[in-house]
């Protein structure tokens, strides 16, 4: 309660959201706080309304996406902004135009909101600095995928109430996830303590600097989790065989009906998708009743109607103090 009264005369000020590590547990908490006021959205009659009404978002994906593409639509649908679909496939990029070039065009057009997914790491960063208009990181390269892990922990709230003191396996490909990244961010600044579990060559140059502890047997630790994290190997971003067979890899570190026998029985099931069945999780846990991985798909669009919402504010915030 008294943390809501906090949050009310908190003011907002980041006009781009480029990743987790620089966001403080207040601000994480903010964001959560707003997305969860948009959350109700999705079970009104109508769905629409008009905080963003004159407003352009553009999604420029560089990569292929699912869910984060089509959520970031909906979200800025919902909020009665147009929306710009940004494909490098059928765009001028093809013929040598560059990122910044593209985005400036773009923002020639009244481009409000920059919704950006890259391969290339600090692609985000790049074009918030030049460029006029918000820019959301919808993941780029190794490096974030802030509003995945944002809605992870926003997922995790919904569950358990609150992160503080819960134990948190993130297991498998963590050398090429932006989303661990950005999960180990918020969860550790909301409290929660993350293991990171895979084989020793899925582990990221570093990881003895990042607040986690480490294990490679997710049988030494599934026991004592209260949440596990199932993340999806990235053979795309892989050079050459990070272990020997696919079906060693899922022996060792797939979560298992029968591994799930040794965890705790209200174990919260979460995988950012997209799901390789078989290998990381068994369909059995990916679709029985630990799983929130729906869950967590349903409330990425209340998260990114709240993060549009508030790098809106501070852009129009920023713009009455210039
Ligand atoms: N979790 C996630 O980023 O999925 P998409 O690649 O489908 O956006």
């Amino acid at each position: 309660m008294r943390e809501k009264k906090k949050n009310k005369k908190f003011q907002w000020s980041h006009k781009h959201l480029i990743g987790l590590s620089d966001l403080s547990r207040q601000e994480i908490e903010f964001i959560l706080d707003t997305a969860q006021g948009f959350e109700k959205f999705s079970t009104r009659s109508i769905k629409k309304a008009p905080t963003l009404r004159g407003k352009v978002v553009v999604n420029m994906f560089f990569e292929d996406s699912t869910r984060t593409r089509n959520s970031f639509t909906l979200a800025a649908s919902r909020l009665s902004a147009d929306v710009i679909e940004f494909s490098k496939k059928v765009s001028a990029v093809s013929k040598g135009e560059t990122l910044i070039d593209t985005a400036r065009n773009l923002e020639a057009m009244g481009v409000d909101i920059v919704v950006i997914r890259h391969s290339a790491g600090g692609a985000p960063k790049l074009l918030s600095r030049s460029i006029n208009a918000c820019v959301v990181n919808a993941g780029d390269g190794f490096h974030e995928h802030p509003t995945q892990a944002l809605l992870d922990v926003y997922t995790i709230r919904r569950q358990r109430g609150s992160l503080d003191g819960l134990k948190i396996g993130i297991v498998g490909d963590i050398a090429h996830s932006r989303v661990a990244r950005s999960d180990i961010y918020a969860m550790t600044k909301l409290g929660a303590e993350v293991t990171l579990i895979g084989p020793p060559t899925l582990m990221p140059g570093g990881v003895e600097n990042l607040p986690v502890k480490v294990s490679y047997s997710l049988d030494d630790v599934i026991e004592d989790l209260d949440v596990i994290n199932m993340l999806r190997i990235q053979f795309e971003r892989m050079g050459g065989n990070p272990f020997p067979s696919v079906r060693e890899y899922s022996h060792y570190f797939g979560l298992t009906v029968d591994r799930m026998k040794r965890a705790k029985p209200d174990i919260t099931v979460m995988h950012p998708g997209p799901i390789n069945r078989g290998l990381e999780i068994e369909s059995e846990v990916a679709d029985g009743p630990n799983s929130v991985i729906l869950k967590q798909v349903a409330n990425g669009l209340a998260v990114r109607m709240g993060v549009l919402f508030l790098v809106n504010q501070a852009a129009i915030q920023q713009g009455k103090e210039e």
